[in-house]
């Protein structure tokens, strides 16, 4: 049912796909339909990933994945979101690509979220905020998160880019773009799930009934 929601989602996106468009792709099992719907459509694009699995994925249908160091601007960004709220504020990461996420959905022209009914909130605030850290700067950016009010946990394993993720909880977020310079400013933070000006849509399906948000 949810991976229903999850594929409708996805292909509405997927419908503002033009050929020739440079698309950016997201992250996660929903962006997963996302490429399949790409795939299956035989779009004639080339895409930028934000993730090693979305490229491989990507590639195994034989998409054109370039190099996005390679890249400054994509048009059309699909991507997925953990938690996602009436005015397009997201927040992002539980898959830990967030740092590519935010890097690539700055760089497009428009960024889509795509997402099944969960992940609509009120306001943002209550998924785990993760926050991509310099393994150097372990101890002094969770104190700092502690700091701002969050419980912080580390995450296993490391990022695509050999980074460690903290996952810090602030149950609600009162002032979520105070909160983003704040994070922004503590050095060995690189990059955090806080997507406040980046999303320009959202096709949010709910038991098989897509509705589009647009800022
Ligand atoms: C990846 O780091 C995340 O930002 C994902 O886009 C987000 O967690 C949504 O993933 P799912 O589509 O798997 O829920």
């Amino acid at each position: 049912m949810r991976d229903d929601d999850k594929r409708l989602a996805a292909e509405a996106a997927v419908a503002e796909v033009r050929d020739g468009m440079l698309v950016g792709l997201g992250t996660g099992s929903t962006v997963a339909f996302a490429i399949a719907a790409l795939i299956a459509r035989g779009a004639r694009i080339e895409t930028v990933a934000t993730s090693i699995d979305s490229a491989a994925k990507a590639r195994a249908g034989g998409l054109v994945v370039r190099d996005f160091a390679d890249v400054a601007r994509v048009d059309l960004t699909i991507d997925g979101a953990d938690e996602v709220d009436t005015r397009l504020l997201a927040i992002k990461g539980a898959g830990g690509a967030m740092l590519r996420e935010k890097i690539v959905a700055a760089a497009s022209a428009r960024m889509v979220v795509i997402a099944d009914g969960s992940k609509r909130v009120a306001a943002i605030g209550a998924a785990k905020l993760p926050v991509e850290v310099l393994p150097f700067a372990r101890a002094f950016v969770a104190e700092r998160l502690a700091a701002l009010g969050a419980a912080v946990t580390v995450r296993d394993g490391v990022t695509d880019n050999g980074n460690i993720v903290l996952d810090a909880r602030f149950g609600a977020i009162a002032d979520p773009a105070g909160l983003a310079r704040a994070i922004d400013a503590v050095p060995g933070a690189l990059g955090h799930g806080l997507f406040l000006t980046e999303v320009d849509a959202a096709y949010i399906a709910d038991a098989g009934v897509v509705t589009r948000l647009e800022r």
